[in-house]
């Protein structure tokens, strides 16, 4: 089963609310906030007032990406604005577990981002207290970069691992995914597949999602 989760990034934020309605009804399974703090990553974007307006907006799970310093001091809002999935990046958490832990005292689902340079190695020892790894396929910071092939191996290096060890975690791929992309991507054990550009800026958003989702299931 493979899941999209559309990344509001790329929507109009002048309509936030219909366009997020948009791909639900389209068959969006999660709807992916990319939060972005101008010191971890070079852009600013949205916080927890974000994903508290989208909340009695839409059902399904709100997968907040959280692309920040100091992460601790921001998931008790996130939580409390409804957040299902809360996910920080290891190269920004030096103390992962703790924060992971945080995460979790609110009820909220924690998962780890890795980027497109960093190994699994940094995660073997929390893989039993999470609920997601996310992929990163492109740079962190921006919509509409081009997907880096380079980390494809390593997806799969994670999905014999979690098979292994007998683990139930989600396998989410951000960056760069299309209808090509989400191939490889799938092959190699990814379970959630996010997209931004190739979903809102597409004419009609629900016929991209599915022809996306489609191709991810051939
Ligand atoms: C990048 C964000 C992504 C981004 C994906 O830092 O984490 O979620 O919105 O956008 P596309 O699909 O355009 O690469
Ligand atoms: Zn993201």
């Amino acid at each position: 089963m493979v899941k999209i989760a559309p990344s509001i990034l790329a929507a109009n934020f002048a309509k936030l609310g219909e366009e997020v309605l948009e791909v639900e009804k389209a068959g969006a399974e999660l709807i992916h906030i990319d939060v972005m703090d101008g010191h971890f990553v070079p852009n600013i974007t949205m916080g927890p007032i974000v994903v508290e307006a989208l909340r009695p907006l839409t059902k399904l799970p709100l997968d907040v990406h959280l692309m920040i310093e100091n992460a601790d001091s921001y998931i008790e809002s996130f939580a409390k604005a409804g957040a299902d999935y809360i996910t920080v990046h290891v190269e920004a958490c030096p103390h992962l577990h703790r924060t992971i832990q945080l995460i979790r005292s609110f009820g909220v689902k924690p998962g780890v981002v890795l980027n497109p340079h960093t190994p699994i190695e940094s995660i073997q020892h929390v893989l039993e207290d999470i609920d997601m790894v996310l992929f990163m396929t492109v740079n962190p910071g921006f919509g509409g970069q081009k997907f880096i092939h380079s980390v494809v191996p390593k997806v799969k290096q994670l999905a014999d691992i979690i098979k292994e060890r007998n683990l139930s975690i989600e396998i989410e791929i951000d960056g760069g995914i299309n209808e090509e992309t989400i191939i490889p991507c799938v092959e190699a054990g990814a379970t959630i597949l996010v997209a931004g550009s190739a979903i809102y800026n597409a004419e009609d958003k629900g016929k991209a999602l599915q022809a996306i989702k489609e191709a991810g299931l051939s």
